[in-house]
């Protein structure tokens, strides 16, 4: 029940036991074939769509976006925590004009707050950049309703889906994203270790002539993605093919499972979990039910501190993640619930938290909590 990197399932783990498999063997090339269309699949993505696997993670994601921007560019980062800041931190290391606009622990940035720092900044950025759920504190923004907004005042939109590709609903092009990024470690339950895109049209004419660096510059990328896509090898830099593997492999599961079937469990293990925090009593950090996130659950103590719950817990055979969002230090922890994560899981983690939390002086209902899930459930 962490946030990540999430319990992998066997068959996904197997699929990686190769002792010989180079970048240009037929397993690998297929599995970049096969996970490539698939990523245009999971996000919502039509054939227009240049899909990306990159070396790193959700952080390499985030900076190739760099790639799309020119000396001087002005750019919009709306953070709903530390995920979103982290672009401010990245942009800041490029030659670009860096706005942000911020919500406060618990909330998101809203889509008319949005557009009117847009206005102020001369109604006109070349490139805005959203959280859909940030993991610092479970919060979800409204990408379709900020997309409606925004659209007209942007050239390019772009999404950070860490924390909800495989397990919120997402439509690239439906909502009009230019980039829907994630990572493996996430809701896909595979390693970490790569970082996945799909990119617009629209977003592929800027990547020429870009303040990228190297490695991280998608320009060096897009012929090897192209031609993996096309059944033949190609090279930049060795791609991490074990995960590429194993990723072929989730996407397999996922599809068996179907992507729809999967949103709507995390859903309702997710509603599960608030259920029985609500019932021992306990303060969700989202301020609004409609920022509750199918993936992330930050949950407030008011006596105990929040890393002796950890460590209780985890005696109990379950590992849970600390609070991580600044304005919060020592006052919450966090759920994670994605990736395999099922209805007995959230029995169980309601049922290991009651206890420990009893034992630790922490004022709950004591038992409310399970009979709040399974009142939920019947
Ligand atoms: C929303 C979000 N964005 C970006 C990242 C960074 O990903 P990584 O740790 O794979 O670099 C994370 C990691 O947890 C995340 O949750």
């Amino acid at each position: 029940m962490h946030v990540g990197p999430e319990t992998i399932d066997y068959d996904v783990l197997l699929a990686g036991v190769k002792g010989d498999i180079g970048f240009t063997s037929k397993d690998f090339v297929d599995a970049m074939n096969y996970s490539l269309k698939y990523l245009r699949k999971l996000m919502g993505a039509d054939e227009s769509y240049q899909p990306f696997i990159i070396p790193g993670g959700g952080t390499s994601a985030m900076e190739s976006v760099t790639s799309l921007l020119k000396k001087g560019d002005k750019v919009l980062v709306v953070s709903n925590g530390v995920f979103g800041d982290r672009w401010t931190s990245i942009f800041s290391r490029y030659p670009v004009e860096v706005k942000t606009v911020k919500a406060k622990a618990g909330y998101y940035v809203k889509p008319e707050e949005i557009e009117d720092e847009i206005k102020k900044e001369g109604g006109k950025v070349k490139l805005v950049t959203l959280t859909h759920v940030e993991t610092s504190t479970g919060i979800r923004e409204p990408i379709e309703e900020v997309s409606k907004r925004i659209r007209d005042y942007t050239d390019l939109i772009v999404v950070d889906g860490v924390s909800s590709v495989g397990a919120e609903v997402v439509k690239a092009k439906d909502w009009n994203i230019d980039v829907y990024l994630t990572a493996s470690q996430k809701a896909i339950a595979t390693p970490p270790g790569a970082g996945l895109l799909v990119l617009s049209q629209n977003a592929l004419k800027y990547l020429d002539d870009n303040v990228a660096g190297y490695y991280l510059n998608l320009k060096n990328w897009i012929n090897v993605m192209q031609s993996m896509e096309n059944g033949k090898a190609s090279y930049f830099s060795t791609l991490p093919v074990h995960l590429v593997l194993m990723l072929k492999k989730a996407f397999e599961l996922i599809e068996a499972e179907g992507i729809e079937n999967r949103i709507k469990r995390h859903e309702l293990v997710s509603s599960a979990i608030r259920k029985g925090l609500e019932g021992m009593g306990l303060e969700i950090v989202a301020k609004a039910p409609d920022a509750y996130s199918n993936t992330v659950t930050g949950v407030k103590v008011s006596k105990v501190n929040p890393n002796d719950v950890l460590s209780a817990i985890t005696q109990e055979g379950i590992e849970l993640a600390p609070g991580v969002h600044p304005d919060l230090a020592g006052k919450y922890f966090r759920i994670g619930h994605m990736g395999w994560v099922n209805l007995n899981d959230a029995i169980s983690t309601i049922s290991a938290l009651e206890r420990v939390m009893k034992k630790l002086g922490e004022p709950i209902n004591y038992g409310e909590g399970v009979k709040a899930i399974q009142d939920f459930l019947s």
